[in-house]
């Protein structure tokens, strides 16, 4: 029998590419693939980018450059570009970098396998539609082999709120929610396999309104089915937008055991005037009234945001807002980016401001946002929260694992398994991880 063939598959950007990069390993290992963690064994390389910021977008074609060595030692090599890069600049890819044989958009990776065939016939393909037929479907592969004990499941992908710096409904397209039966089962499929917390993911999740028995469901009546899946102990869902913050997702999170107290709810400012201009459709005070509700549904909640400094027109008055706002909420954890001009987008047209100042911005909200996180961190100590151990730790006998609160908790001497879930005592916060005691 001949080696099987191998693939090497780099992912760049959010969850999603991380679950559309296991899809297509699974669509190309009905083809013979098998993956490698190296590009020097490959016979196929894949990169799955990112087009988010303009850094995002230019490390594929730096990296694409790292391979011309490779590529010139082994002629059969195929180089391929997927993700939002891909969608964004298509055949573009190409003519810079001739060494790339494949083209794919996130809308065709079910067509992958036969794109596949046509590169080993020297061509190049190239494939950035966004077709009819439902790619999760012809995705859909049944492996039995064990997995860890946490995994991400898309359920709604796209959006159609085109904020003016956002190149998401480009490159991801219209929003689309998948049928709950789909979900469902994959779930299932999941936890047969060792899976005991699922991420459910979309670009706006709280958006969902996938077809079930009785008509659209939304996202909280989709956790409600899940939670009656046995064995699955942990759900989660990422990313929300506020506006789609409905009432009975709200009350889920005071109710529904399995739905973990953690809540990702990007806001992006704190200048009404710069929310508008980022075609939001929340205010500020709306989005801290959305919190207090949220708060009260369930008091230990931890929050996590985005925000984007440097904002055409942002002025440090409006600066100070997006300060105020985050020292209200608190975050305990928040990922905050200068403002990336993106060609094609609204925002990209109008006045930047000086980069300088954007960056000493970015530092001050930083350092206001690591304080929170290290606050709420440090706050864990002395109480007993729930652990679920995803791997080995560095020391011996020691386990790592996530809290319901997302912190790393580290234990030691605790006989614990991966996939096991256990009380734990937490007993010190250290930089960016706590450490605790299983409580027998
Ligand atoms: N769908 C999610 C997030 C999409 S992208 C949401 O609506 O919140 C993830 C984050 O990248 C965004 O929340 C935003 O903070 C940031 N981002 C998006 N476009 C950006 C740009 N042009 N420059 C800098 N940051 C950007
Ligand atoms: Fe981008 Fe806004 Fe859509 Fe989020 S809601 S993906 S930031 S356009
Ligand atoms: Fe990046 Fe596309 Fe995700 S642009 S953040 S990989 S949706």
């Amino acid at each position: 029998m001949s080696e099987p063939k191998k693939l090497y598959i780099k992912t760049y950007g959010c969850q999603m590419n991380v679950y559309d990069s296991e899809r297509m390993a699974e669509a190309l290992g009905g083809k013979g693939y098998v993956e490698t963690k190296s590009p020097d064994d490959a016979d196929m390389i894949l990169l799955n980018t990112c087009h988010i910021r303009e850094k995002a977008a230019e490390k594929v074609y730096s990296e694409l450059g790292r391979f011309k060595g490779l590529k010139a030692e082994k002629p059969d090599l195929k180089i391929g570009v997927a993700g939002c890069v891909a969608q964004a600049e298509g055949q573009e890819i190409m003519r810079r970098q001739p060494l790339v044989d494949l083209v794919v958009g996130p809308q065709s990776y079910h067509r992958l396998p036969e794109m596949e065939a046509k590169t080993r016939t020297g061509e190049k393909a190239l494939d950035t539609e966004f077709p009819e037929e439902d790619k999760f479907e012809k995705l859909k592969s049944r492996p039995k082999a064990k997995r860890g004990p946490t995994a991400f499941l898309t359920v709604q992908e796209g959006c159609d709120k085109f904020c003016a710096f956002c190149v998401v409904p480009y490159t991801r397209g219209a929003e689309v929610s998948r049928p709950a039966d789909r979900i469902i089962r994959e779930a299932n499929e999941l936890v047969e396999r060792g899976v005991r917390e699922i991420t459910l993911l979309g670009q706006n999740v709280n958006a969902y309104h996938g077809a079930g028995p009785k008509g659209d469901m939304t996202l909280a009546q989709l956790i409600w089915e899940l939670d009656k899946v046995d064995g699955l102990e942990r759900i989660r869902f990422t990313t929300s937008h506020p506006n789609d913050m409905m009432d009975d997702l709200i009350e889920a999170h005071g109710t529904c055991s399995k739905l973990m107290p953690y809540l990702h709810l990007p806001v992006q400012a704190g200048s009404d005037k710069i929310l508008k201009r980022m075609n939001r459709s929340h205010t500020a005070e709306s989005y801290l009234k959305l919190i207090e509700r949220i708060r009260a549904a369930r008091p230990d909640i931890v929050m996590s945001g985005d925000f984007i400094v440097g904002f055409p027109e942002e002025t440090e008055e409006d600066f100070q807002a997006t300060l105020d706002l985050v020292e209200q909420v608190k975050y305990g954890y928040a990922y905050s980016f200068k403002y990336s001009t993106r060609p094609g987008t609204p925002a990209a047209e109008r006045p930047q401001v000086d980069p300088a100042e954007a960056d000493d911005r970015l530092q001050r909200l930083q350092a206001m946002i690591t304080r929170h996180q290290r606050e709420i961190q440090d706050s864990m100590v002395g109480r007993e929260v729930s652990v679920l151990f995803e791997k080995a730790g560095r020391f011996d006998d020691q386990m790592v694992g996530k809290s319901e609160y997302l912190h790393a908790v580290h234990v030691t001497g605790s006989g614990a398994e991966i996939g096991d879930i256990a009380r734990v005592k937490i007993v010190s916060s250290g930089a960016n991880s706590l450490a605790g005691e299983v409580i027998r």
